[in-house]
């Protein structure tokens, strides 16, 4: 029976991947951001003890205005280059797709009423948010993904439509990945707090510069981070309107409320591996590791 054997909260700063300097991103950095450079460093080395067959990500930069989508072409290579820092993120890009499990999910998650489509456009350019977090989590890309879109319900409607359809999302996921025979890394690609700065320096790793954009903004980050640690997760759902508006975060993408639902909303701990910010952002890499069968 296939399941999921790990879940994270994997946000996807581009600085992150530039100020590691691999050898796909052309820009070259000194430093910077290493608080949260760490934070990946560890969860790749809890990840090293988990079989897995491939990996699920739901982006908030691929935007689908109706329903959700799922990449469904099996190889894409190409250059990615962030429309924001295209100073900082020009990378070239090489990925399989596991389209059977995407294809299982479509299925599930149409099946539970919700708009879907499969995304069969050879051409399609692979948003950064996918990119950054799955080389962050795997920067050899040893597995092949799935990418999942991120539909804007939270624009269109509300915050409460949109964790409506993840919650049925994230459940449909769940259902998929049992019925195949495949084990399952989950990333929702997130950063929590998301005000930035508007202007960059000269030197974009000059960490003197970096720090919260305000202390609201702290104060909500600290809130999220320590009910996920305390396996408060129906709590961080309940309250996901007021934090989306006022920490005007990522979650509007639907990720974070996903991967709690596929994970069926976990009451164990989930491990901090590293908190930081980015141009004033606030960001968490934490992981779970559900229970094996054998555990639980
Ligand atoms: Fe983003």
């Amino acid at each position: 029976m296939g399941r999921i054997v790990y879940g994270a909260l994997a946000p996807h700063p581009p600085h992150l991947v530039y100020a590691e300097n691999p050898p796909q991103n052309e820009p070259r950095a000194e430093c910077g951001w290493e608080t949260l450079r760490w934070g990946y460093e560890r969860m790749r080395r809890d990840l090293a003890d988990i079989e897995y067959d491939a990996i699920v990500v739901l982006s908030p930069h691929w935007q689908t205005y109706v329903g959700t989508h799922f990449l469904g072409v099996p190889h894409f290579k190409s250059l990615s280059v962030d429309p924001i820092f295209p100073n900082l993120f020009r990378y070239r890009y090489e990925l399989d797709v596991d389209v059977p499990l995407a294809e299982a999910m479509c299925a599930e998650a149409s099946k539970a009423g919700l708009v879907t489509k499969m995304m069969r456009n050879p051409d399609f350019r692979v948003d950064y948010g996918t990119i950054v977090s799955c080389h962050l989590t795997d920067p050899a890309w040893r597995k092949p993904i799935v990418s999942i879109s991120s539909q804007r319900s939270t624009a269109f409607y509300s915050v409460e439509v949109m964790q409506e359809q993840m919650i049925a999302l994230g459940h449909a996921t769940r259902r998929a990945i049992e019925a195949t025979d495949r084990r399952v890394v989950l990333l929702a690609s997130e950063s929590l707090s998301h005000r930035h700065f508007v202007n960059e320096g000269p030197m974009p790793e000059d960490m003197s510069r970096e720090h919260i954009t305000n202390h609201h903004q702290y104060l909500w980050d600290m809130r999220l981070i320590e009910q996920l640690r305390s396996g408060r997760t129906r709590e961080v759902v309940e309250q996901m309107p007021e934090f989306t508006e006022q920490a005007v975060s990522e979650s509007d993408s639907g990720a974070l409320t996903w991967l709690l639902a596929a994970l069926d909303f976990p009451s164990y701990p989930a491990e901090l591996y590293g908190y930081g910010t980015v141009i004033g952002t606030g960001n968490a890499v934490m992981g779970w590791a559900p229970p094996t069968p054998k555990e639980a």
